[in-house]
């Protein structure tokens, strides 16, 4: 039988998990407002994947038919070594896509080198273009290092560079047409993404600054008509085009347009745990099976066949209540 008629990461609903976000670190040179607090406990050193770990995760997850994965964190790229483990997992046969989520804080020194290594896409996290305004929102962040980056990433010819941006009422509502400007003149995409609840923040309340995808929609197509696409990259983003311009402009809406029902993807925490839906708890634990057995493939590709029956229908947000979820994003893996 050949490898389609038999995918073998098949749910309970009849999804194909083809695309695994794989954290290779929970550590961030950032503390954007919305994804971390202030004062943040990192995972122990010993609960942390080697990178030959994640490397044996991402082998098991392709022989077992996935076809994309992205790296994530945390900020991937403040991984020591991290080269090594790009180069080996973009080498990985039957592999289609290896991409990678950053912050952008690195890229002028790790553009070239990752391009090279294998990484076809990468998404730029960005949520201002005002340097007092970005510091205040990633408490630690320099506008201009990623500013950089982005050129950098751009002059090194990466596909379809896509810029990440959480729009939070009164922080940067105002900013959406400058980003969409912004993202236009550099001929890349941008995505807008809904605010989701993970882990308990103090700084802002989620209620309150919540900005819906279709509030943003509203504010961009009475500038730049917006056309919808059918384009998708397998993910929850809906695209929009603009007759001007070649970039394209995603909304990720978890909130309001629930995409439950195309998930094709899983989530695979720096520490071992095989999230199956990102705002649900069920999870598998691949780090025990990982050091039961070292360096053995096949005990985990059997944990992560039987973690297919975990995997939950849909995610419930509610931003009125506590979240449920309180593992915080740099944790789940963007
Ligand atoms: N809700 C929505 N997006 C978030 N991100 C981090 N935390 C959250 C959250 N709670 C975004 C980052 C980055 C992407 C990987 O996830 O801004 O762009
Ligand atoms: Fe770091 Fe990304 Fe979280 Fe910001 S959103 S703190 S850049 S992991």
């Amino acid at each position: 039988m050949n490898e389609a008629a038999s995918p073998l990461l098949i749910d309970r609903f009849n999804r194909q998990v083809e695309y695994v976000r794989l954290s290779v670190t929970d550590r961030c040179d950032f503390r954007c407002v919305y994804c971390m607090a202030e004062e943040m406990t990192f995972a122990p050193r010993a609960d942390i994947l080697t990178l030959e770990e994640l490397e044996l995760i991402a082998r098991a997850f392709v022989e077992l038919g996935a076809k994309k994965i992205r790296l994530t964190g945390g900020e991937p790229l403040v991984r020591q070594n991290i080269m090594a483990l790009v180069e080996n997992i973009g080498q990985l046969d039957g592999l289609h896509e290896l991409t990678l989520t950053t912050n952008g804080s690195q890229l002028t020194k790790q553009a070239s080198a990752l391009h090279q290594a294998g990484i076809k896409r990468i998404n730029i996290s960005i949520d201002s273009l005002k340097p007092a305004r970005f510091k205040k929102i990633t408490r630690t962040g320099d506008l201009q290092k990623v500013l950089n980056g982005i050129d950098a990433a751009i002059a090194t010819g990466f596909k379809r560079i896509k810029l990440n941006t959480v729009i939070l009422k009164g922080r940067n509502e105002d900013e959406i047409i400058d980003l969409v400007n912004f993202a236009r003149d550099k001929k890349v995409d941008i995505s807008f993404i809904e605010e989701m609840p993970l882990g308990l923040i103090d700084e802002h309340n989620r209620a309150l600054s919540f900005c819906s995808s279709d509030e943003i929609r509203d504010i961009v197509s009475a500038q730049y008509p917006l056309t919808s696409t059918d384009e998708t990259t397998s993910g929850p983003s809906h695209y929009y085009s603009m007759n001007d311009s070649e970039s394209r402009i995603g909304f990720i809406s978890p909130h309001s347009h629930n995409f439950c029902h195309l998930c094709n993807r899983v989530r695979v925490t720096v520490e071992g745990r095989l999230l199956l839906c990102l705002g649900n708890e069920h999870s598998a634990d691949l780090k025990t099976v990982l050091r039961a057995n070292p360096g053995e493939i096949d005990p985990l590709k059997d944990a992560i066949i039987a973690a297919m029956d975990l995997k939950p229908e849909k995610h419930h947000f509610n931003l009125e209540e506590e979240p449920q979820i309180v593992r915080f994003m740099n944790m789940t893996g963007g």
